[in-house]
């Protein structure tokens, strides 16, 4: 089928089984172009929460569709392809964090939502990129923190909070990999040109970057600056909702290092239109979680949720 027959075939099995398709920032242009609603993984899980649907098709990685089977137990959860993973979700396994956790039985543990089902439930309070920030600046200044599975979040958020979290050593391997160098280097080429960072990439990076915010923040970011140049430090799936909201400027992509000029995350890119196709009509591969286990992980997500709406993040 061609492309346009797999849009028009995808949007005819969305009708026929009462489904919704939510798209990360991240996915390939013409999933985002389909999807009845993209966002960051703040806004996704929010979606998740309140979907009116029997089947919720998620467009992103798997901790993604995970956490929206999390918070809806009762529908199906299709994900296009489920070696979709997450490099922060990788380098942070249950057998390997309990006894991390049981070491420091003081600790209060907030994990990024970049991470297992299992990591949930054994976390006090999830966060994203998009909340990390005000939801740990509104805990107790005493309060000791395990940061997981992102040290660069993690480092991040303690450089703007004062906090000491301990942190988990995992990283983005793709925002890891952007260097401050070709940052710089794009800047000396464009000096008028602001850059913008993701919190997954490294101190450096983050050090030289005009702003620094979620993929949600970063698209808020350019929609409100004069600069007509942006330089920007994170995935290029975005770039699709960045021409779409600010089609005037321009958009350079910081590259990995001198001899690669591509950032894309290879477990997003794993979803393509015909994989979602075939999902949608064989209703599989299907997000599958035990009872316990939903019920374990879905109260820190849920204080996520009620905390950013007491905090006025989200509606
Ligand atoms: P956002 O929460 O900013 O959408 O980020 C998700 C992600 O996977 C970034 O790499
Ligand atoms: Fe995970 Fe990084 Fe890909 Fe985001 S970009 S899904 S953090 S590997």
């Amino acid at each position: 089928m061609t492309q346009k027959e797999l849009t028009e075939a995808i949007l005819q099995l969305k009708k026929q089984k009462n489904a919704i398709i939510l798209g990360h920032y991240y996915q390939r242009d013409e999933i985002q172009a389909l999807s009845d609603f993209t966002g960051d993984s703040l806004a996704l899980a929010q979606v998740a929460r309140k979907a009116e649907c029997d089947i919720i098709v998620f467009c992103g990685v798997h901790f993604m569709a995970e956490t929206a089977k999390i918070l809806n137990p009762d529908k199906k959860v299709l994900l296009p392809d489920l070696e979709a993973s997450c490099s922060l979700a990788e380098s942070c396994k249950a057998d390997d964090f309990a006894p991390f956790r049981a070491a420091h039985p003081d600790h209060m543990v907030i994990s990024y939502v970049n991470c297992t089902a299992e990591i949930k439930a054994m976390s006090d309070l999830i966060c994203t990129s998009g909340n990390a920030e005000q939801l740990i600046n509104s805990l107790p200044a005493d309060q000791k923190i395990i940061f997981a599975p992102d040290k660069n979040l993690g480092g991040y958020i303690n450089a703007k909070t004062g906090r000491n979290m301990l942190l988990w050593d995992g990283v983005c391997t793709v925002h890891d990999a952007l260097q401050a160098e070709s940052f710089i280097k794009l800047k000396m080429e464009h000096p008028k040109a602001k850059m913008i960072a993701h919190p997954e990439c490294n101190a450096a990076v983050l050090q030289v970057s005009d702003f620094v915010g979620s993929t949600k923040a970063m698209l808020n970011y350019i929609a409100k600056t004069d600069a007509q140049e942006i330089i920007v430090g994170t995935e290029p799936g975005i770039l699709y909702e960045m021409r779409k909201a600010c089609p005037d400027k321009t958009y350079l992509v910081a590259p990995t290092n001198e001899t690669c000029s591509c950032n894309d995350c290879g477990y997003m890119k794993m979803n393509t239109l015909e994989k979602l196709y075939n999902c949608m009509l064989n209703e599989t591969p299907e997000i599958i979680l035990s009872d316990e286990l939903i019920e374990k992980a879905k109260q820190p997500i849920v204080r996520m949720l009620d905390m950013s709406q007491q905090l006025g993040l989200i509606k």
